[in-house]
């Protein structure tokens, strides 16, 4: 009988491994549950004998996929799949992939919940600001760009888009005004809201330099990861520009330095909790699971990442 690990330090919703679960027994696999996990030890404990993992945003690094000797598939629920080892995973003929698309509303509605939130005062009575009429750009039009374009709308905002990767005429057709350079876009906006993932291009980009464009009272809303924030030049611009402010779904690792600093102008949630929501979490697990199965089973390799 296979076995699928699921790997996840930040569970996934109950009802969620429930539909994980049944994919899996439809297909005769066994489902072994591993949540909250205390130490990489006890992960490689439990990936030993497994046919295939399910993680989250769970590093997979090489002692992971190398203590999973018969590991054969691993699936990022989800986009991003920088924290997956991907030399490791080639060395040992494991196949990596992810399920994008699959929770990106649930980050896009986030996006807005932190921005309300902020403009809002925090919801402390005093008078705040409205998003009508601003300006937002959307620094990368993929999955999560493309939502949270859409609930803009609904917003009355002016969309703005840069992305390299996406045809001109596919954001004009939606509306959104497409930049030529990023540079462009921090000048434009009012709110930048960052969907970019982590990569050797794109770590620390969101320098000093860049920022230093933003309108007076521009808001930065990072839901995508914080390798790509240059943390130190972060610090640099809000000492010099108090009318900006900082919205993270993953809180910097100079977290204390920027709260003690900067009261007011940054919000962090307590954990990453962009795609934690039942929805996403049954749209991604289930996904993961189908993967598993039809790559196991047939071969199929639709959303191999290696
Ligand atoms: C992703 O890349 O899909 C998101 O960052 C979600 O990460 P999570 O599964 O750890 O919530």
């Amino acid at each position: 009988m296979k076995k699928v690990l699921i790997a996840t330090e930040k569970p996934f919703a109950p009802v969620a491994v429930e539909g994980i679960k049944e994919v899996l027994d439809q297909a005769g696999y066994e489902m072994v549950l591993l949540e909250k996990y205390n130490s990489a030890d006890e992960w490689k404990q439990a990936a030993a004998d497994v046919d295939a993992m399910i993680i989250r945003s769970d590093k997979a690094n090489a002692e992971i996929i190398e203590a999973a000797k018969n590991l054969k598939v691993i699936v990022r629920a989800g986009a991003g799949y920088d924290n997956i080892d991907l030399e490791a995973c080639n060395k040992a003929g494991v196949v990596a992939m992810n399920t994008p698309g699959q929770n990106s509303n649930a980050v896009a509605e986030l996006v807005f919940g932190m921005m309300i939130y902020q403009l809002r005062n925090g919801f402390n009575g005093k008078a705040g600001t409205e998003l009508r009429g601003k300006k937002l750009g959307i620094h990368a039009y993929g999955n999560v760009g493309k939502y949270v374009a859409e609930i803009a709308k609904g917003f009355g905002m002016d969309l703005y888009a840069f992305d390299p990767f996406v045809k001109k005429e596919d954001i004009e057709k939606e509306g959104i005004k497409p930049v030529k350079t990023v540079e462009e876009l921090y000048s434009i906006c009012n709110f930048i809201s960052l969907h970019i993932p982590a990569n050797d291009k794109t770590k620390k980009s969101i320098n000093y330099e860049l920022l230093s464009k933003m309108p007076k009272g521009g808001v930065l809303v990072n839901t995508a990861r914080k390798e790509v924030i240059d943390e130190e030049g972060l610090v640099k611009f809000m000492e010099e520009r108090p009318d900006f402010k900082y919205l993270s779904d993953i809180a910097p690792d100079n977290r204390a330095e920027i709260e003690e600093k900067f009261d007011g102008r940054y919000v962090f949630t307590a954990k990453k909790m962009g795609a934690q929501t039942s929805e996403a979490n049954v749209n991604a697990g289930i996904a993961a699971a189908t993967q598993i199965v039809n790559f196991l089973e047939k071969g199929d390799e639709t959303f191999k990442v290696n």
